[in-house]
């Protein structure tokens, strides 16, 4: 990892990335991929998705309820595995991985927000952040203590560091649960619907969080959103109806 990113307190801050990034990195590709649950009626999530979400993109997913938009950014953040077809990150091929590399890689490398938050119901928000960063480890805890507390304070959550997830307003949560995705500082953000309980200005204060991420730490943010205020100010839009893909616009 670049020391100018271990430096940096705030998520999007002013350190940048630089150079650090690397040459090898071609984002997230997918490739044919389907879900299909098995069952007596089977279910099918996403079909047929050709996809390919370069560093340094900013996605917005959009699609009418049960069009396949959180199933695809399970796939795409290697918490789901493809029916068929191929999920590739930075140019391996997912599929060959172990549970092990994968889990390694998720903890690393991808930030995800999920649709229903997820908190740990029991802890409090700041270790809802701080759990994920000694999974990882490498830092002594004052540093990732510091660094928790840079990001909260960057979502204006510094008076909620001490709550349960139960003590918090929805909109509260939904903020905590992606500060808790950007703890360890992960290339890949997805987020499912990181607006969704938001008012206008939290919604803003979310949405120039991810928006700087991007520019100024050349990481990739794909986000579910019903806002398409919202998807009209990313660079690029994937509509999904029917869990296939029919649109897919740069700005
Ligand atoms: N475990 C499951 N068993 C059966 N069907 C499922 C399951 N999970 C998802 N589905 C179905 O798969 C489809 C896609 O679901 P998904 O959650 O990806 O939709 P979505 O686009 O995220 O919807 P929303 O906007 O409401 O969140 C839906 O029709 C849903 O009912
Ligand atoms: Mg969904």
């Amino acid at each position: 990892m670049p020391a100018q990113r271990e430096a940096e307190a705030v998520p999007g801050g002013v350190a940048g990335r630089g150079a650090g990034a690397g040459t090898r990195d071609t984002g997230i590709v997918a490739r044919g991929v389907s879900r299909i649950l098995p069952g007596a009626v089977p279910v099918t999530l996403v079909r047929d998705i050709d996809l390919a979400i370069g560093k340094g993109e900013f996605v917005a997913i959009t699609g009418p309820s049960g069009s396949g938009k959180s199933s695809l950014l399970y796939l795409l953040g290697l918490l789901d595995l493809p029916t068929t077809g191929t999920i590739e990150l930075d140019g391996h091929d997912t599929g060959a991985m172990d549970e092990a590399t994968l889990a390694a890689l998720r903890l690393g490398r991808i930030g995800f927000v999920f649709q229903f938050h997820f908190l740990l119901p029991e802890f409090t928000v700041l270790d809802n952040l701080l759990i994920p960063m000694r999974r990882k480890g490498g830092q002594p805890l004052e540093r990732m203590r510091h660094r928790a507390s840079g990001i909260l304070a960057a979502l204006q959550l510094d008076g909620e560091a001490a709550k349960r997830p139960d003590q918090l307003s929805g909109g509260q949560r939904q903020r905590a649960a992606l500060a808790r995705a950007l703890a360890n500082d992960p290339d890949y953000i997805l987020a499912d619907e990181p607006t969704g309980n938001l008012d206008t200005q939290n919604a803003a204060i979310v949405f120039d969080i991810l928006d700087r991420l991007v520019r100024q730490g050349e990481r990739t943010v794909i986000i579910v959103t019903h806002d398409l205020a919202l998807a009209e100010r990313t660079h690029r839009r994937i509509h999904l109806v029917d869990g296939r893909i029919v649109a897919d616009r740069a700005a």
